[in-house]
């Protein structure tokens, strides 16, 4: 509310108030604020310089735009596979996508922590300082979570040394809703400030160029005066989203604390519900703090002769929501056209679709909620109907 009575309600002082809250909160040295995730990761590709003859290399199982943001660049995309299991980047696949690459076109790996795990980031910038590429984690459905590595340290996803720059994502659907929004963090003071600068149109007041126009006669900067040296854009968040962010970020321990009991409720319930595995949520990797962004179950729809939109169909009839995350990016139209994909080019990414399912998951629910929906599925799959 102070923020809509202040002098300000965008470019303001509430912008680099989140911003720090957001460092603080992560570990991070630099957080830079924008209007969206997509917009971080458009960014992050702008920062690194990336262009035409560049490419990089994320996986199939993410949203668009962690794809798309080379695309806007000019830069390729190179897809690597997933494990089904987990639905997180193979660090097998990208080592062999890195060492077929001679040409060395490859300039930046994007993991995505999906679903709200953390990818195995220390293998993969081991790998990543071996190809000497840049690592740019999509931690879109991630904040919060951390990992620890081999000797028990813990890191912060968006806070720690084994990636250059994370990119987070605040849309209603995520764990810090404020409207639309995005940031990115980095330990390197460069690329924040380069962040800073094509996030509002490239438009500077240091390092300038043109100092007989910069400078009044005494050699004082003319108070107007601004350069453009690179092409940017209106990447800009407002005042007003990043006060509603930064009064989010005190709810975050909360918010993953009950999800976290959610899911683990999910599990066991799961479990008991079909001890043969025929459900399964995805497998979560040791030493993890998970985000629970989503709750994805696989399901082997075969084994139950029924399809996966009447699954779908039935829980809606149930009033229950569910969703699929994601279709494999190589699929799309636009990227199989592009890099002539087709189906079983990314076996394990496929598999993880052809039997992913999306379940209710958010801080809101309750126990008799989680009951409910395991014990819809269990009616839907095995007697083939709904309880109402
Ligand atoms: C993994 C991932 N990356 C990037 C984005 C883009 O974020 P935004 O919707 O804030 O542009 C999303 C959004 O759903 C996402 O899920």
């Amino acid at each position: 509310m102070s923020v809509l009575r202040s002098d300000w309600l965008t470019q303001g002082p509430s912008i680099p108030a989140f911003e720090r809250a957001l460092a603080e909160k992560l570990g991070a040295s630099n957080a830079v604020a924008c209007s969206s995730g997509t917009a971080a990761l458009h960014l992050a590709m702008l920062a690194l310089d990336l262009g035409p003859g560049d490419e990089i290399v994320t996986t199939p199982i993410t949203f668009l735009a962690t794809a798309n943001c080379a695309r806007f660049v000019g830069a390729e995309v190179r897809f690597v596979d997933v494990d089904a299991e987990t639905g997180l980047m193979s660090v097998e696949a990208l080592q062999a996508v890195l060492e077929d690459d001679i040409e060395r076109n490859i300039k930046a790996v994007l993991p995505v922590h999906f679903a709200g795990q953390p990818a195995d980031l220390p293998a993969i910038y081991e790998l990543a300082m071996e190809y000497e590429i840049t690592v740019v984690d999509d931690a879109c459905h991630a904040i919060g979570s951390w990992y620890k590595d081999e000797d028990n340290r813990k890191f912060i996803t968006g806070g720690s040394p084994h990636a250059d720059m994370t990119v987070f994502s605040f849309h209603p659907v995520k764990h810090i809703a404020m409207g639309e929004g995005g940031a990115i963090t980095t330990r390197v003071p460069e690329l924040a400030s380069r962040l800073k600068l094509y996030r509002n149109h490239g438009m500077r007041k240091d390092n300038l160029l043109r100092c007989d126009l910069a400078l009044d006669s005494e050699g004082v900067l003319n108070p107007w005066y601004y350069e453009m040296h690179e092409l940017g854009f209106n990447y800009r968040l407002t005042d007003i989203q990043a006060a509603l962010g930064k009064s989010q970020l005190t709810q975050l321990d909360n918010s993953l604390e009950k999800r976290n009991k959610l899911a683990e409720l999910y599990r066991e319930s799961i479990a008991e519900a079909f001890p043969d595995g025929s459900v399964r949520p995805l497998a979560v990797r040791p030493k993890v703090y998970h985000a629970y962004h989503l709750f994805v179950i696989q399901i082997e729809f075969d084994k139950f002769g029924v399809e996966r939109s009447e699954v779908m169909k039935r829980f809606r009839a149930a009033g229950i929501g569910t969703q699929v995350h994601y279709i494999p990016i190589h699929l799309q139209p636009y990227y199989a056209n592009r890099y002539n994909l087709k189906p079983g080019d990314f076996p394990q990414s496929e598999q993880y679709y052809s039997r992913a399912l999306s379940l209710p998951m958010y801080p809101g629910l309750t126990e008799s909620d989680i009951f409910r929906v395991v014990e819809q599925l269990e009616q839907i799959l095995k007697h083939n109907k709904v309880s109402v």
